[in-house]
């Protein structure tokens, strides 16, 4: 019986290892990992040569908004489940993670989940789960989590700002605990809604409305006390959180000091963060409203240096893209759609918070990462965690024989392709901007292979798999974020 495919010559990274190896895969699995050159004569239907090039784990990127009604600011997502996972196939990711969201009116999450399968079934060019948003969590809702992980979702993602969104700090810790219950990990977004509702009352009302305002409503204390209000929540209940999308320094820094306790925190950051300022916010005209994210870019380089330490010194256990995709023309009215009428440059407060970066993710990172934090812990922050922490481990994430999908990204290093700048017309996602239009990278997926089957070839007209091969993937319990050491009966008493 001959392989499906074999993967030979190439230099393959795994988060523990690095080695010239070659790789056979057979039935969607890694069925071989052997000396380089011992696979050359083994019969195979499908043969790439990677001499010179990284085989890396596909990466897996456990924050995307797809498909989601108005929530963070005017207008819906621009990209669904198609258009989404197509701009991850070409970006090198070959699993997403995405939210279902519960709006307050929705009673029930499983029929949240059930909308949302229908959305992404059949569209997908990424293998894909679901985070659970919960926006409303009633006693009804909050039976519905062990129902949940019957189904396969064992996280869930809460909100300490945005009207549409925003809990009670006793609402949070009802659902940290059920979560606890039920061994669900959860997701806080850590901002302090209203703090930085005051803050947008205060500019508005000296007529200061223009994008870089955004991040004047929203300081790193913002964030800080959020976030420090969340492991204080975590640590009653002494249940495993993520902060998603920390961009302070400051921040990163009560995160570290709760992990240095032993305190179950784990933590994201995001490629705005490394690469994007507070003067992008103030770029003229409509431009400074593209970079509108929350939390905001920071002030400045000092601020990236931060950020990328506290990704070499595992104080974030992931980087993913926080993909919240919106358009900036109106296809329809042929405007600007989060245009105020009167507000030429856009009002801040009405600018959907959230950048398209699902495909840029892994290039953008790879291209500086390499040196600062090598090869090895890129893939860990970019893929292996996200499986770990998630439930998704060994199945993604890594390269086991006999236990991973075949997911692979191929890379050549820098300097082997031409160095190119980044435009949005090259782009997969269904948005018309780029927040990193004009940017120099010197790499890019060569190809992309999903469970043996290769979907983007860059050489080769690109994408070459089909929509619908994605599969759903029912996870288990995180393999990382385990609840403390307290007994049931000392978190039940309280
Ligand atoms: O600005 C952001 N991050 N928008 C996306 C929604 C969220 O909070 O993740
Ligand atoms: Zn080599
Ligand atoms: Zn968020
Ligand atoms: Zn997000």
């Amino acid at each position: 019986e001959p392989y499906d495919l074999l993967v030979i010559n190439g230099l393959v990274v795994t988060a523990s290892d690095i080695g010239h190896y070659d790789i056979a895969i057979k039935d969607e699995k890694i069925a071989l990992l052997a000396p380089k050159g011992s696979l050359a004569e083994i019969a195979a239907k499908r043969v790439i040569d990677a001499e010179g090039g990284y085989v890396m784990p596909g990466g897996v990127d456990a924050h995307v908004h797809l498909d989601e009604p108005p929530l963070f600011g005017k207008g819906k997502t621009a990209d669904d489940y198609e258009t989404g996972t197509r701009s991850a196939i070409c970006g090198g990711t070959t699993t997403v993670v995405t939210f279902a969201p519960q709006s307050k009116s929705d009673p029930s999450l499983l029929s949240v989940l059930q909308q949302t399968h229908v959305k992404a079934n059949k569209n997908c060019y990424t293998d894909y789960s679901f985070h659970l948003l919960i926006s409303n969590p009633t006693p009804d809702v909050l039976s519905e989590f062990s129902a949940l992980r019957e189904q396969g979702i064992s996280s869930l993602k809460i909100y300490m700002t945005y009207e549409a969104l925003q809990l009670r700090d006793n609402q949070i810790l009802d659902v940290l605990l059920e979560a606890r219950r039920n061994g669900i990990t959860t997701l806080i977004h850590a901002e302090n809604g209203d703090i930085l509702s005051w803050m947008t009352e205060q500019l508005e009302s000296r007529g200061l409305y223009a994008p870089k305002y955004h991040a004047t409503s929203r300081p790193q204390i913002v964030e800080t006390e959020a976030t420090n209000r969340a492991i204080a929540l975590s640590s009653i209940i002494d249940t495993p959180i993520l902060i998603v999308h920390v961009s302070s320094p400051s921040a990163a820094k009560h995160i570290r000091h709760a992990q240095t306790k032993g305190l179950p925190i784990y933590a994201e950051t995001c490629p705005q963060y490394l690469f994007l300022t507070h003067s992008d916010l103030d770029k003229p005209g409509f431009e400074g409203a593209k970079c509108v994210c929350s939390p905001p870019p920071r002030e400045g380089s000092e601020d990236h240096e931060a950020i990328w330490r506290g990704l070499s010194n595992g104080t974030f256990t992931i980087l993913s893209s926080d993909h919240c995709p919106f358009d900036y023309d109106d296809r329809e009215a042929g405007k600007k759609s989060v245009l105020i009428e009167g507000y030429p440059e856009g009002r801040f407060r009405y600018i959907p918070n959230g950048c398209p970066g699902v495909e840029t993710r892994l290039s953008l990172v790879l291209g500086e990462g390499e040196e600062r934090l090598g090869l090895s812990k890129f893939v860990e922050v970019t893929s292996t965690n996200a499986a770990k922490l998630y439930g998704l481990y060994p199945k993604k994430g890594t390269l086991l024989p006999g236990l991973s999908d075949a997911d692979l990204c191929i890379w050549y290093p820098e300097g082997t392709l031409e160095p190119f700048r980044v435009s949005n017309g090259q782009l997969h996602h269904h948005v018309d901007y780029t927040p990193y239009e004009g940017r120099e990278v010197g790499n890019w997926p060569r190809w992309t292979i999903l469970r043996g089957k290769v979907m983007w070839a860059r050489d080769e007209g690109g994408i070459v798999g089909e929509k619908g091969f994605g599969e759903f993937i029912r996870r288990g319990a995180s393999v990382m974020a385990k609840r403390g050491e307290k007994g049931d009966w000392e978190v039940e008493r309280l």
